[in-house]
């Protein structure tokens, strides 16, 4: 039996996004109805709106998600009815090469609910990221769920779904930061501040923010940067150079996504330092550097694909530290609002002072 339910669906490039009553087929063999309690605005929702990430049309939008397993279909035996879940965008296949190979964050077979969800004359949705969680409830592959401790309010647990996901994993797994580093972070956004979160759990000594609005580097000092940088005032990669005794940070986190701030990350660390790259750039954009600069120094230049997570791993270690108070997820919650306020929230994310706004069912 099917049940219908609300859901916020992105109708067409660049129209309002609406709440349409949605159809969830009964789960099969592998998938899992969630009942989703909180689910954050991304800047991936609002691109799937405007058309830049495909043409599917209809979108069930949300991807920053937890919830309660209401039901699970054939052969689902991690999950269960009653569990607590995050719900992730990369349920990894354990058998391709990278699972193989110890690296399941690369894996190249991730999968999601193979059946559709629909409205109601039957128009198939394309969920965002294979979640689709701006909803009552979703249908997921069971592998996108991870249990955590249900003591977490929902509003904070989602947010471990993408974008604070990908800035904590950025600094701990991706650029490995270590106990005593300097770490400067470019983009003091949701992601950013993230990353600042991660490289001080790290044990960072120094954590250099730098944005070019004075508004973001106030909240990333409360996140733990312990210097700031506005790159509108000063060059960043001189200043950076300058905290570091003129060798330049051992880890730069660029959490904005743009060749110019890729540019400053790359000179702004040290010789044998490290570069990730977390913010996601748009296909047209194109990096120049003197070759022989990339010769001249060693390290490395990283990516970092949803923060090299492992959700199994890291989402119950994350929520146990914030169950501890040893982070505080709490600070990203900007506001929390109702499915209906989606495309406010939208509108809300240019303004400058929303870290996440946290859709609550
Ligand atoms: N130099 C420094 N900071 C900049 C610059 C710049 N040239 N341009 C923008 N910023 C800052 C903004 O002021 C803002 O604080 O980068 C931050 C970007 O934050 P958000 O817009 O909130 O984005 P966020 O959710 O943090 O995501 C950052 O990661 O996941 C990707 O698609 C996402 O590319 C985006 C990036
Ligand atoms: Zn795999
Ligand atoms: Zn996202």
């Amino acid at each position: 039996m099917s049940q219908q339910v609300q859901g916020v669906i992105a109708p067409g490039k660049n129209e309002p996004v609406r709440v349409e009553t949605i159809v969830i087929p009964d789960p099969g063999p592998g998938e899992a109805v969630v009942k989703v309690q909180a689910c954050g605005v991304c800047h991936t929702d609002l691109h799937y709106k405007q058309g830049g990430i495909n043409d599917d049309f209809p979108f069930l939008l949300g991807h920053e998600a937890a919830g309660v397993v209401e039901s699970v279909g054939p052969d689902v035996t991690d999950v269960a009815p009653g569990d607590f879940v995050i719900l992730n965008w990369r349920a990894v296949c354990g058998r391709c090469r990278s699972c193989l190979r110890g690296r399941p964050w690369y894996c190249f077979d991730t999968h999601n609910a193979r059946q559709k969800m629909t409205l109601t004359d039957g128009t198939e949705l394309s969920p965002a990221l294979g979640i689709g969680a701006f909803a009552e409830k979703t249908l997921v592959a069971a592998g996108q769920c991870t249990k955590v401790d249900p003591a977490v309010a929902p509003s904070v647990a989602g947010l471990l779904g993408c974008g604070v996901m990908a800035g904590i994993g950025a600094a701990i797994n991706t650029g490995e930061v270590g106990r005593g580093d300097t770490v400067a972070v470019i983009g003091c956004g949701g992601v950013g501040d993230a990353a600042i979160v991660g490289a001080r759990l790290a044990g960072a000594a120094r954590i250099i923010a730098v944005d070019i609005d004075d508004r973001k580097l106030q909240t990333a000092k409360t996140m733990g940067a312990t210097h700031t940088v506005n790159s509108r005032a000063t060059d960043p990669v001189e200043a950076i150079r300058e905290l570091t005794g003129g060798f330049g940070a051992d880890v730069v986190i660029e959490a904005v996504g743009r060749p110019e701030t890729y540019q400053q990350a790359f000179y702004a660390r040290d010789l044998a330092g490290t570069v990730v790259l977390v913010g996601v750039p748009t296909p047209e954009m194109k990096l120049e550097l003197p070759l022989l600069d990339v010769f001249g120094r060693g390290g490395s230049l990283k990516s970092s694909w949803y923060g090299d997570c492992l959700p199994s791993r890291d989402f119950p270690m994350l929520i146990d530290l914030h169950q501890q108070g040893r982070i505080d997820l709490g600070a990203f919650v900007t506001e929390t609002i109702g499915l209906g306020d989606v495309e406010k929230a939208f509108a809300r994310m240019h303004e400058g002072d929303v870290l996440r706004s946290v859709v609550q069912l």
